[in-house]
């Protein structure tokens, strides 16, 4: 497996309809429908950023991505498998790599995971993440 940045070339078909799948999506914070057109303005609004990373979770194809957050004393990590590529080890293995990769920051690791979202929590626990912080929500607030 490697991460690598990814870039428009990256965006097939297959990538638009897993990002469109309704379970895959459901605790992800982007609108549907995605089309190449929303994936192209998320990859130049990473492209774009001094302060965070779009990586593209490739093993001989692209099966998910981690986005890096840099705060300042902590590094916010995000990630998504590809659902066909769930449950073999990947997000694992994928949240190996970019911890290492930034481990010279010398910052803390932290993972924003909605509370329903026992996939997340669990694969963050395996990862030897604690949980910490509880999340407020309200209805209403949400920018159009
Ligand atoms: C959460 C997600 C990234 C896990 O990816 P994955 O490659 O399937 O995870 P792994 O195979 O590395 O699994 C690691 C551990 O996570 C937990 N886990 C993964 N999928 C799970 C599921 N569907 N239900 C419960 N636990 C799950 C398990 O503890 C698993 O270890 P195990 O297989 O030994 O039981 C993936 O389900 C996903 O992309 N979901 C949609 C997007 C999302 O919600 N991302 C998280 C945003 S914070």
């Amino acid at each position: 497996m490697k991460l690598k940045p990814l870039t428009k070339e990256d965006i097939t078909q297959e990538y638009i309809d897993w990002l469109n799948d309704p379970v895959f999506s459901k605790y992800l914070c982007y609108p549907l429908p995605q089309t190449r057109e929303t994936i192209i303005k998320f990859i130049d609004s990473y492209n774009n950023s001094s302060n965070k990373v779009l990586f593209g979770i490739f093993t001989d194809k692209h099966i998910g991505n981690v986005t890096v957050y840099f705060d300042i004393d902590e590094i916010w990590f995000g990630i998504s498998i590809k659902p066909t590529e769930q449950r073999k080890g990947y997000a694992v293995e994928a949240l190996k790599l970019v911890e290492a990769k930034y481990a010279h920051h010398g910052k803390k690791f932290m993972a924003g995971v909605k509370p329903t979202n026992q996939a997340s929590i669990d694969l963050f626990k395996k990862a030897g993440y604690k949980m910490i912080k509880v999340m407020m929500e309200k209805i209403g607030g949400r920018v159009k």
